[in-house]
């Protein structure tokens, strides 16, 4: 049986799909597979080991003879989960290895952007550091300020732990329990978001919804992209309606919207999130271990559909 892999991952992940047998193939790329390419090479396949950046849909399942779509994420808002249940395609993710580095990620981001690091940095490395100063690059306190977690599910869970480790007043909003959301936007400090992409949370974060926030107020996203309507995000940062943002995840991505380039209240980072070396290594052989799985005829340890 053959599967592909659409990206250099933890090797420990490949050594568990070779000593399975299988006949790996593996995508060795910097940059994302090309949706075209993924199309062409994922023929002949039994087992695909996806990436978030992989568009997984009805045509390229049907362009292939998958039994298995086991994603490197824990997110899975890439794969049309519908058509792979209709085709009778197992999928899997990555749940919980990634909770801790994603948590630590929030945390680095909240951190950064209110105590003004890039500023801070851009100033020193261009010759702009004059001495200490009573009123340079203040920031915010954590200690006393509210923390708003919108979506409580593992990640938000522990980025709550380290919030409160840090003194910060915790509360939250999901869908089953917490304060109302606009309640949350209009008394949080900072706002983090750890809810999945789906129809409902698409745009949760839109101008009315930032218009709500603090003028202070900081927002952090580690979640998905597209849970931000990303051009009233630059308009509210730019007219300096909300403090600042600290963003891992973007609306196109890979694309930047090209009006939060410029700003000095935004922190932005590539999709680093869960970016461990031992977490990265934990995905990779718990996705290739469901892999195995399903196309050895066992249950999977992490099915989504
Ligand atoms: C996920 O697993 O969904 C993360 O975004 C990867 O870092």
């Amino acid at each position: 049986m053959r599967v592909l892999v659409t990206q250099d991952i933890d090797p420990a992940g490949i050594a568990i799909l070779m000593r399975a047998g299988l006949g790996v193939d593996l995508v060795n790329s910097d940059a994302p597979i090309a949706e075209v390419v993924l199309r062409f090479r994922v023929r002949g396949c039994d087992g695909l080991l996806s990436m978030l950046t992989d568009t997984v849909d009805a045509d390229l399942m049907d362009v292939s003879q998958l039994k298995v779509i086991s994603q490197h994420a824990v997110g899975v808002d890439n794969i049309d989960l519908d058509a792979a249940r209709e085709r009778g395609i197992v999928v899997t993710h990555t749940p919980g290895v990634l909770t801790s580095a994603t948590a630590d990620f929030a945390l680095a981001l909240l951190l950064g952007v209110g105590r003004r690091l890039r500023e801070g940095d851009q100033r020193v490395r261009e010759g702009r550091f004059y001495g200490w100063h009573p009123t340079l690059l203040c920031g915010l306190e954590l200690d006393g300020a509210r923390l708003g977690i919108v979506g409580m599910g593992r990640i938000g869970r522990a980025v709550a732990k380290r919030a409160e480790a840090f003194g910060m007043e915790v509360v939250h909003h999901s869908r089953t329990s917490g304060m109302a959301l606009d309640e949350l936007l209009e008394t949080s400090d900072v706002v983090s978001l750890h809810c999945p992409l789906t129809p409902d949370t698409h745009h949760l974060i839109d101008a009315s919804a930032l218009s709500r926030m603090k003028p202070t107020a900081l927002l952090i996203n580690t979640a998905r992209g597209p849970v931000i309507d990303e051009d009233a995000l630059v308009d509210a940062l730019r007219d300096k309606r909300i403090g600042g943002a600290g963003l891992d995840v973007f609306e196109e991505e890979p694309e930047v919207h090209p009006g939060l380039l410029g700003l000095d209240n935004v922190l932005l980072a590539p999709h680093l999130g869960s970016a461990t070396r031992v977490t990265r290594r934990k995905m990779a052989t718990m996705a290739a271990r469901d892999l195995v799985a399903v196309l050895s005829g066992q249950e999977p340890t992490h099915r989504v559909a």
